[in-house]
């Protein structure tokens, strides 16, 4: 392994041999695209194998919130491996790590959770819910209700159903989605959306109105469920506007329709509660989980499922038999080792309350640093999730032209000052999802080397 990382040949293997995601493959191929092997991290740092460090600032994609290097979770992984590195869950089997895991995840959430059903990925765990809606519609006897209305700009997963729940057209043009019986809602983001003279409360009402209308144009007997994000993530990291999600319950509960939260980045702390739903008073009846869970020390996956959906389940056993839904590595006892180690430092470290108070200081940093900006349009964000979007003036119809490619522009300089930050698809919007450990002097280095990237990135405009 130390022989191949030191050999010239390793980047050309990969640029033959590794399809990567999310990737333009063919300048990849061809070596105009960067490549970089990552070696090592530690605390909110990577290193690779040239010696370069960088500031995490996006914790790899929004996962890693414990930090890299954490010693303790290698080590529950390796004491799980070595007693018991697989048995399966069906049938009833279980495993000491998942029913421990279960317990602390559904004491934590509260508002009515039951169980957790375990996948590997955001986008299994989306599938899982979607199946979960039909089959519960099923049993209570409204096969009609099918429909689930998810918002442009949401992400939810790159799955064939749940990249049809994904709202952003990158991830649809040329895979033939959406797949019916998806709709999409609009984006609630005030600063873009808004109408002259409209408050935020406004604004979120008439965001709610839209949903209710496409309700009733579709027949509420058919809609079965509203996915959405507690702050939009992939999308822009977009946060909700004043009342939103209350004026958006509202409509569910008028016309029996269930509520997805989708938490796989806003869970296990980052925006200053334990959940993102915490944090805007949300009342879900499922709650999808990934990321955070594990801080990616290994894959893992869950759907938090509400009474209300639980009742319907137990319901169909005795209608139905056998629950037909299962993947092999559901309740993994490694993963679920990692989690449970991984959720130890969260709860021991108060890395939630650090999400609350070092997110307070880092959006407040970043207002004050970029709000005046000539080249920012709207600093935003909640806890440790925060984005700068640029534009020529400070109102929301502002954009600069997308050839001029501004927010990769700065995601790239970013990176040559040695922090990376994420330039999000959807925009001219640059991206930050640190660690949660991260603390105010590295705030202050993150804020202080961004504000170098914008200016040089400005000086060329
Ligand atoms: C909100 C949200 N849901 C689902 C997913 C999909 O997760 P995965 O990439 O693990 O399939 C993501 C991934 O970024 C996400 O941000």
């Amino acid at each position: 392994m130390d022989d191949i990382l030191t050999t010239n040949d390793l980047e050309t293997i990969d640029r033959a041999r590794v399809f990567h995601p999310s990737t333009h493959v063919s300048q990849f191929t061809r070596g105009e695209a960067p490549s970089r092997i990552v070696t090592g991290g530690s605390g909110i740092r990577i290193v690779d194998r040239d010696g370069r460090e960088s500031i995490d600032g996006f914790g790899g994609l929004y996962c890693v919130n414990v930090g890299y290097g954490r010693q303790e979770i290698a080590d529950a992984i390796h004491a799980q491996a070595s007693q018991l590195a697989y048995y399966h869950a069906y049938a009833g089997h279980s495993n000491e790590q998942v029913i421990r895991l279960s317990d602390r995840i559904v004491r934590s959430a509260g508002m009515g959770m039951s169980r957790v059903y375990y996948g590997l990925s955001g986008s299994d765990a989306n599938e899982t819910n979607i199946k979960l809606v039909w089959y519960m519609n099923n049993v209570l006897g409204r096969p009609e209700k099918k429909k689930i209305i998810s918002r442009w700009r949401g992400y939810h997963g790159s799955g064939i159903m749940t990249g049809s729940l994904t709202g952003l057209a990158l991830f649809h043009d040329a895979f033939d989605l959406p797949r019916a019986p998806i709709l999409h809602t609009a984006c609630p983001h005030y600063w873009r959306g808004t109408e002259p003279g409209e408050s935020e409360r406004e604004f979120s009402k008439r965001m709610a109105a839209e949903l209710e209308a496409t309700i009733q144009a579709e027949g509420p007997e058919t809609v079965a469920a509203f996915i959405g994000e507690p702050v939009m993530g992939t999308g822009g990291i977009i946060t909700p506007p004043e009342g939103y999600w209350q004026e958006i319950q509202a409509v569910l509960d008028r016309h029996d329709i269930l509520l997805i939260a989708d938490e796989v980045v806003t869970g296990f702390g980052r925006t200053g509660q334990y959940f993102g739903s915490h944090t805007y008073g949300m009342k879900p009846d499922l709650i999808t989980i990934a990321k955070g869970l594990s801080s990616a020390y290994l894959p893992l996956s869950g759907v938090i499922v509400g009474e209300r959906v639980w009742q319907a389940l137990e319901q169909g056993a005795d209608q139905l038999g056998v629950f037909g839904h299962g993947w092999t590595y559901s309740a993994h006892p490694v993963c679920a080792a990692a989690a449970n180690a991984n959720l130890d430092i969260v709860d021991r470290e108060d890395l939630t309350g650090n999400a609350r108070d070092t997110g307070a200081y880092f959006q407040r940093r970043l207002h004050e640093t970029f709000d005046d900006h000539p080249m920012v349009g709207e600093v935003r964000g909640v806890g440790l999730l925060a984005a700068i979007e640029f534009a020529p003036e400070k109102h929301g119809g502002s954009r600069f032209e997308a050839d001029l490619k501004v927010g990769p522009k700065v995601a790239a300089a970013c990176l040559e000052e040695g922090l990376i930050a994420r330039a999000m698809p959807q925009g001219d919007i640059l991206g930050f999802a640190p660690p949660l450990v991260i603390t105010r002097a590295e705030v202050d280095q993150v804020v202080e080397l961004t504000k170098r990237a914008v200016d040089r990135v400005q000086a060329t405009l």
